[in-house]
């Protein structure tokens, strides 16, 4: 196995065909029933097939899910935060049958994988959103997309008919590739970062910080669904590059994407996301502020406290914990009350949702907020829509 760390349960997991198998089995997946998929549960048949959630190796069955869900182990012991699940309706739920293979079509709905249906099984939808969100309220983007879900969820191992990896894309996307790419530079300690917003001075910091101690980088937005008001993956994207290509030495970072969904879920996916890093070769993993949270549904540091639930060494890769990063005009840098004496007066630290309403003004985001370059390609974004231009 590439890399200096072992994945999840030992062996990346690989559900994805070999080339010469391919043929044969796109036709019999074009003569199988066939489950229609979210984008979210699209991008899990991926990560699945990819390894990136080894050691699942297909949607969870109802011993990992219950387990997850209540204490946040799979049926096996084995750390884990969040249920990776397909759901379906009363209707599809009845025509599946265990032992029975289904196809799960792709966007243009040509066969992109198979799922051997290993059971079926209900679930409380409302017991999984206290339990994973820490809350019930509709209200919350992560607990919504849970209550549309159908009333049942399906179990079983999957298998992807395609190579992602095939033609490789412009970024690193999946644990295998990202794992090579770790090698080849001959990175014995790798510290991922996990995000979902444009980059700004306090990312920079925390992965800087942290930089400092281990030998490279993995910058690792989540590109896959997010809340309507987040910004697009392709600008957040375009400011990585613009910042790299000045800020950064070429020899210490790898730029990958996470096709993941966001589920908003906090601490629970701070928990998930460093698992998952694990298996893209990562050692050390940043938790930053209110991890994954959204609107004011976790504390500030809930994100670092969840990871005492397990014992030194079980989780196989180390988190990074920082407080609440700003920019002080004292100190002339970044600090965090562990560094700055200055009172609040003296520090800028402005909101995800303040930025966006500045750029909806087509207003500049300050430079002690974010880097000019970062601010120009933001605002020619909020001026012009000209992210299409942006391709992932
Ligand atoms: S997240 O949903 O992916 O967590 P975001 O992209 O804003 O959102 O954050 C990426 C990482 O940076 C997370 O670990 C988060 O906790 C951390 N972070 C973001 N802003 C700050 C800040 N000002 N101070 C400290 N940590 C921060």
């Amino acid at each position: 196995m590439s890399g200096p760390v072992a994945p999840d349960g030992g062996n990346l997991v690989n559900g994805v065909v070999p080339l010469e198998a391919r043929a044969s089995l796109r036709q019999r997946a074009g003569r199988l029933p066939g489950l229609p998929l979210d984008a979210r549960s699209r991008a899990d048949l991926l990560l699945l097939a990819t390894g990136a959630y080894s050691p699942l190796s297909g949607f969870m069955g109802e011993a990992d899910y219950r387990r997850v869900v209540t204490e946040m182990r799979l049926a096996s012991g084995h750390p884990w935060s969040l249920p990776i699940t397909l759901s379906v309706n009363g209707e599809q739920g009845s025509a599946l049958r265990a032992g029975r293979e289904v196809a799960l079509p792709g966007e243009g709905g040509d066969p992109l994988g198979i799922l051997e249906v290993a059971e079926v099984y209900p679930y409380d939808r409302e017991e999984e959103a206290r339990e994973v969100f820490r809350t019930a309220d509709p209200a919350h983007p992560g607990v919504a997309a849970l209550y549309r879900q159908g009333e049942w969820l399906v179990g079983g191992r999957v298998t992807l008919l395609d190579d992602p990896c095939d033609p490789p894309g412009p970024f690193l996307r999946y644990p295998a590739e990202t794992r090579r790419a770790i090698q080849e530079r001959g990175w014995q300690t790798v510290v991922g970062f996990q995000t979902r917003n444009p980059v700004h001075r306090a990312h920079e910091y925390l992965q800087k910080c942290a930089l400092e101690m281990v030998d490279g980088l993995l910058l690792h937005p989540l590109v896959g669904e997010t809340k309507e008001d987040d910004i697009p993956a392709p600008v957040r994207l375009a400011c990585y590059q613009v910042l790299l290509e000045g800020y950064y030495p070429k020899d210490r970072v790898l730029l990958g994407l996470l096709p993941a969904a966001m589920r908003y879920a906090g601490p629970r996916e701070a928990v998930f996301h460093a698992l998952v890093r694990k298996n893209y070769g990562c050692t050390h993993f940043i938790v930053g502020r209110d991890h994954a949270g959204v609107g004011n549904y976790y504390g500030s540091y809930d994100a670092h406290h969840i990871f005492a639930a397990f014992g030194p060494g079980e989780m196989g890769i180390i988190p990074i914990f920082f407080e609440h990063a700003f920019y002080c005009r004292r100190c002339g840098g970044m600090a965090t009350a562990k560094t700055c004496p200055h009172g609040q007066a003296e520090h800028v630290a402005l909101s995800g949702t303040r930025v966006r309403e500045m750029l909806a003004r087509v207003e500049l985001p300050p430079p002690e907020y974010t880097r000019p370059e970062v601010a120009q390609v933001l605002i020619q974004w909020a001026s012009e829509e000209g992210y299409q231009r942006y391709a992932i």
